[in-house]
């Protein structure tokens, strides 16, 4: 892959040296191997890595079909409903964002299947799609799923080993998320890392309950996201699930850990998400991470 650097002054409010590489397109293929998306600026971007701001399913709409390897997906939970929880031993408001906030059943379930069904689209043939949620969402995602002709791979549990307590005392203290891995539909012959996640697992076949602590507060120096993941989870879907080189697609990119992950473990990413603080902080977290692959 030839890569000519160009840097030039990025006209964003962010003050950032953008580099433009210049790369061989793939024929017929809008999405070049640097991961811009033709037709909209992207808000960050570096050697393999981007970050779009915007609603997704306009920018997913521009990505051509069959180019991204894999997809993790962390979509609102839709749970900011004013209930109360417990967050560094105090009590908080549940309510996370906007972008959160509790809709009807009907509404989550269409914004799920256009999103998904946009994602099914893009991704290869033998591509795979992780999505992580909580029963306020995830029924709704696996319907979808089922409904839009995409495999269920695994659904895995991520049984989180400290988990904040339950301040009402009317219900078993959430400890669980689940993440739905599926492939782009029946004939799909996905990429599965099975023997590193064995050895990964001292010698023996992993199982679909993950065991990771909620996340440590050294991982928001960068900046406080209210949902981030660990970067631990994202790495293990990363490893499991592609190869070194590969295209890594984030439609609701937060802090931008799928991206974080992505780079540090040598695939390419682009990472869109609709509020540019969260992308501001993926900048600073990917301007504080070894570049090894630059
Ligand atoms: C659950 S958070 C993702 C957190 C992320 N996994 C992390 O580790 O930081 C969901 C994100 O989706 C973004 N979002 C919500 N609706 C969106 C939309 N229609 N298009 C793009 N991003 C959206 C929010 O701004 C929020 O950052």
């Amino acid at each position: 892959m030839n890569e000519n650097l160009n840097v030039e002054q990025n006209n964003t409010s962010i003050k950032k040296a953008v580099k433009k590489v210049n790369i061989e397109q793939e024929s017929s293929n809008l999405l070049t191997n640097n991961v811009i998306i033709e037709g909209f600026e992207p808000y960050f971007i570096d050697t393999n890595f981007s970050l779009y701001l915007g609603d997704c399913l306009s920018l997913l709409k521009r990505i051509p079909d069959n180019s991204i390897n894999v997809i993790f997906a962390d979509p609102p939970y839709f749970l900011s409903g004013g209930g109360i929880t417990c967050s560094s031993g105090k009590m908080v408001s549940v309510n996370k964002a906007s972008w959160d906030t509790q809709m009807h059943i009907q509404e989550i379930h269409s914004f799920n299947k256009d999103w998904l069904s946009e994602c099914q689209r893009i991704l290869k043939k033998d591509g795979t799609i992780w999505i992580s949620g909580t029963f306020h969402n995830i029924y709704s995602v696996g319907l979808g799923l089922q409904e839009l002709g995409y495999k269920i791979l695994n659904n895995i549990t991520w049984y989180k080993s400290n988990p904040p307590p339950n301040l009402s005392c009317r219900y078993f203290t959430h400890s669980t998320e689940t993440i739905l891995w599926a492939s782009k539909n029946k004939k799909s012959k996905h990429y599965f890392n099975y023997a590193f996640m064995k050895e990964l697992n001292n010698g023996k076949q992993m199982r679909d309950v993950w065991e990771f602590p909620v996340i440590n507060k050294k991982e928001k120096i960068h900046g406080k996201h209210p949902t981030q993941k660990p970067k631990k989870l994202l790495e293990r879907i990363i490893l499991a699930s592609s190869e070194e080189g590969d295209v890594i697609l984030d439609p609701f990119n937060g802090s931008g850990t799928t991206g974080i992950a992505a780079n540090e473990l040598k695939r390419k990413y682009i990472g869109i998400d609709i509020t540019e603080e969260y992308l501001d902080i993926t900048i600073k977290r990917f301007n504080n991470i070894q570049h090894s692959f630059l």
